[in-house]
């Protein structure tokens, strides 16, 4: 059968949507009761309910987030791995169980992680001259980087390392102008995948001096390298001034730690590979709190779609197969469906969950998305979202979306989606043979999400 649902003393769903696991113990979600019968409790497959990503959606107050606390508390009792995303800081009560980093706070996500193109919505460069001097800066920079770390090796087996002639005096800069090229680029063929790995291994503080020193004159023969181009210099003017003006704008600072002041250990990244490594620990859910990060420049769009990207590279990776991963996202409108512009108005889509969605679930990582609109979520990233819990919703066009997205739904239970209650949802999807409507029992500790009451004067 394609569904089972066994009643348990004839007051329990459980394990509904368990499909080809009948014998095999497959952990399970104590989600909460029927509405129609408040006595019969909801137990659903833990399998089913992420294993082919899952949305929550619903209208603010309908009781989102304390569907994610009371997920979140399962997964704990059933010692289960999941990252969680908090855009506002509301989960930070939960303790138990739950590890918790605030970035800005106790930790940030290494800019040495982003890629080029985001550093390239960052800095803005115009297509012109800026892009080309901007990417030869990044390569150098990159090289300045190998150039260290081989040093002292090279010296010991006393090999002559080939960019020597290249650095100046601190061994923080490559300088070109009027040096040989073919020696150059014999460094650069022999680390090309160092090199041109879309990471930014380098010293930021650096970047701005190293723009301007790949302002040089086209070579006058094949062997030298060109003069300082002025010209150049001063087309590039604007962007360095951009690139120093990032590296001391504080929201940036926070997230990225761009004036490399702040301690390995507050890392996110290691943060996360201790996390998913670790076997024995009382701690299966890691809290990212966005709560001390500011609104302005998209930098928490550029962090979350970062960090979803950082997930999606361990997936690839194979580092969820044994021990999958769900990572789920509160108040997702925030990241989804996010473009950022350039001056010069050219988007970039900011798609790192458009892609976990797609191809991640075969490596185990599962997505689980809370959000108000069905329309919040791309179409590409709400067409395989395999599970749906559905608060109250009222907009028309909402409901068609989750009639459309979920094959099994009748018609007749969503009707009651205008109607719900607090706390109460219409559970669908894929690996569920009937929408169940249901009420979310209350998680032991309540997310910090109250409305706040107006009081009369005095
Ligand atoms: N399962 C529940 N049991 C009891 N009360 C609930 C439940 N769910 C929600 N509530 C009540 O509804 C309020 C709002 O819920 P919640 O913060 O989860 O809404 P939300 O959908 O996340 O809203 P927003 O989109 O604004 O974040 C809660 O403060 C709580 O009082
Ligand atoms: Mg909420």
């Amino acid at each position: 059968m394609y569904v089972q649902a066994v009643l348990l003393k004839s007051s329990m769903i459980k394990n509904f949507g368990t499909k080809k696991l009948i014998n095999k113990e497959v952990p399970y979600v104590d989600l909460g009761c029927l509405t129609s019968n408040l006595d019969t409790k909801v137990c659903v497959s833990q399998q089913a309910l992420f294993n082919r990503h899952c949305a929550i959606v619903g209208t603010t107050g309908g009781g989102k987030s304390y569907t994610v606390a009371r997920l979140i508390e399962n997964m704990v009792a059933n010692q289960s791995k999941a990252i969680l995303l908090d855009p506002t800081g509301e989960y930070s009560v939960m303790e138990k169980g739950v590890q918790s980093v605030t970035i800005g706070e106790d930790s940030y996500f290494p800019y040495q992680k982003l890629t080029r193109e985001d550093l390239f919505f960052l800095v803005k460069p115009s297509e012109g001259v800026q892009k080309p001097k901007l990417l030869e800066a990044i390569r150098s920079l990159k090289a300045v980087k190998i150039y260290q770390k081989m040093k002292s090796t090279s010296e010991k087996n006393g090999v002559q390392n080939l960019l020597k002639a290249f650095v100046n005096e601190d061994e923080t800069l490559v300088i070109k102008a009027g040096n040989n090229i073919v020696e150059y680029e014999r460094f650069s063929t022999k680390y090309f995948s160092d090199i041109e790995s879309d990471n930014l291994e380098l010293s930021i503080k650096h970047l701005g001096k190293q723009v301007i020193n790949e302002c040089i004159s086209p070579p006058k023969n094949s062997k030298t390298f060109g003069s300082r181009n002025e010209n150049d210099v001063n087309f590039c003017y604007g962007m360095v001034n951009r690139i120093y003006n990032l590296i001391n704008t504080k929201v940036y600072d926070d997230a990225f730690n761009f004036r490399d002041k702040r301690l390995d250990d507050q890392n996110l990244t290691a943060i996360i590979d201790q996390f998913i490594k670790e076997d024995q620990q009382d701690n299966f859910v890691l809290r990212i709190g966005f709560e001390s990060i500011g609104y302005e420049f998209q930098a928490r769009e550029i962090l979350a779609n970062a960090i979803g990207r950082y997930l999606l590279k361990l997936a690839r990776e194979k580092q969820f197969k044994e021990n999958p991963l769900v990572f789920i996202l509160d108040e997702a409108h925030q990241f989804l469906n996010k473009i950022v512009v350039d001056d010069f108005f050219q988007s970039t889509a900011l798609s790192s969950f458009e892609q976990i969605s797609k191809e991640s679930r075969k490596n185990g990582l599962f997505l689980c998305l809370s959000t108000q609109m069905p329309r919040d979520i791309p179409t590409g990233t709400l067409s395989q979202m395999g599970t749906f819990i559905v608060h109250r919703l009222i907009n028309y066009n909402d409901k068609e979306a989750i009639r459309q997205s979920c094959s099994s739904a009748n018609s007749d239970i969503l009707s009651y989606l205008p109607i719900l209650g607090e706390g109460e949802a219409i559970l669908t999807g894929v690996d569920f043979s009937m929408p169940l409507s249901i009420k979310v029992s209350k998680p032991n500790v309540p997310p910090d999400s109250s409305t706040p009451m107006f009081k009369v004067q005095k």
